[in-house]
């Protein structure tokens, strides 16, 4: 297969939807970044990686840090997290609220913001340095110890984040949530505010297309029924309320962040980041979700 042309094909094809979206502003030093960015690596079992476009340049990863904490959390507590967190798609956006009273402060998975808050919780719960943790963990299996947290995101993330302050209080009020939640919200808007390029993200979600296991270095970041389990949850949960849509159109497990990234896997072959920030109605990278639906297409592979 060569994927080289594929992504330059890619590349070219996604270009008319440019200006269709709209760049993240609910968290104001998002809304700087330049629309135009367009970037795709792939990183295939053997460790080659395949790269068009701004594929180098880091950029705010947001919600896809959401795989991190709960791989971390997942491997810490096992069947103990799915007491507090449920594992069903919800139908609603991202930040929702409204659920979380019908169902007794129990968030529907740990991929909205109420589910990550949980697991954010765990792993505040559980360390000393919940956030020196978390960076530890995503520079090992990505090979790079330049990765960063961006202060002045996180900041602003801090300064708008009334939503994620009132899901936190109304879990805690559940006891759903241990610590206190401007820790924990300091942890969460952090993890959310790191900064990693297309090669990074593909690199460090390898393990996920290989049973939980890093292939360079053999290591074992989740248990092979974990892995199928965490995959199984970016199919159903990942991309919020267009989770069926991206099943139906792309076919691969994938999560999505507001800062325009999208991490995939294609179990047993390779694992692959787009980011372009205009995102749809969703939340979700517009271009992303098209390049993605475009790589399966012409390639063949999916999980189906
Ligand atoms: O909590 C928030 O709203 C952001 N830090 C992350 C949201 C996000 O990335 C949703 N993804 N599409």
């Amino acid at each position: 297969m060569n994927y080289q042309k594929i992504l330059d094909q890619i590349k070219e094809e996604v270009l008319p939807l440019s200006g269709k979206g709209k760049v993240a502003d609910y968290i104001p030093a998002l809304a700087k970044i330049p629309s135009d960015k367009f970037g795709i690596a792939i990183t295939t079992l053997d460790g080659k990686t395949i790269k068009v476009g701004d594929a180098e340049e880091p950029f705010s990863i947001q919600s896809i840090s959401k795989v991190f904490t709960f791989a971390m959390a997942f491997k810490l507590m096992g069947e103990k997290l799915w007491n507090r967190v449920g594992v069903e798609p919800s139908g609603n956006p991202f930040n929702s609220l409204v659920q979380l009273e019908h169902e007794n402060g129990i968030p529907r998975n740990p991929f909205i913001n109420a589910g990550a808050l949980v697991i954010t919780d765990f792993l505040l719960t559980s360390s000393f340095n919940p956030k020196k943790s978390i960076l530890d963990f995503i520079r090992k299996i990505s090979s790079n110890e330049n990765i960063n947290f961006n202060f002045d995101i996180a900041k602003s993330e801090k300064e708008h984040g009334y939503r994620n302050y009132a899901l936190a209080n109304f879990m805690k009020s559940y006891n759903n949530i241990f610590s206190d939640p401007e820790e924990l919200l300091d942890v969460y808007f952090h993890h959310c505010s790191l900064e990693m390029s297309c090669v990074d993200l593909s690199k460090s979600i390898l393990f996920l297309a290989n049973h939980g296991v890093i292939p360079s270095s053999k290591e074992k970041v989740l248990s092979k029924s974990q892995a199928k389990r965490t995959n199984s949850l970016m199919m159903t949960c990942g991309m919020y309320d267009a989770s069926g849509d991206f099943a139906f159109r792309v076919g691969i497990p994938g999560k999505s962040g507001v800062g325009g990234g999208i991490v995939a896997v294609i179990p047993g072959e390779l694992s692959i980041c787009v980011w372009s920030p205009e995102l749809d109605k969703f939340g979700n990278s517009l271009k992303g979700v098209k390049a993605l639906e475009l790589f399966t297409t012409i390639t063949g592979m999916s999980v189906f």
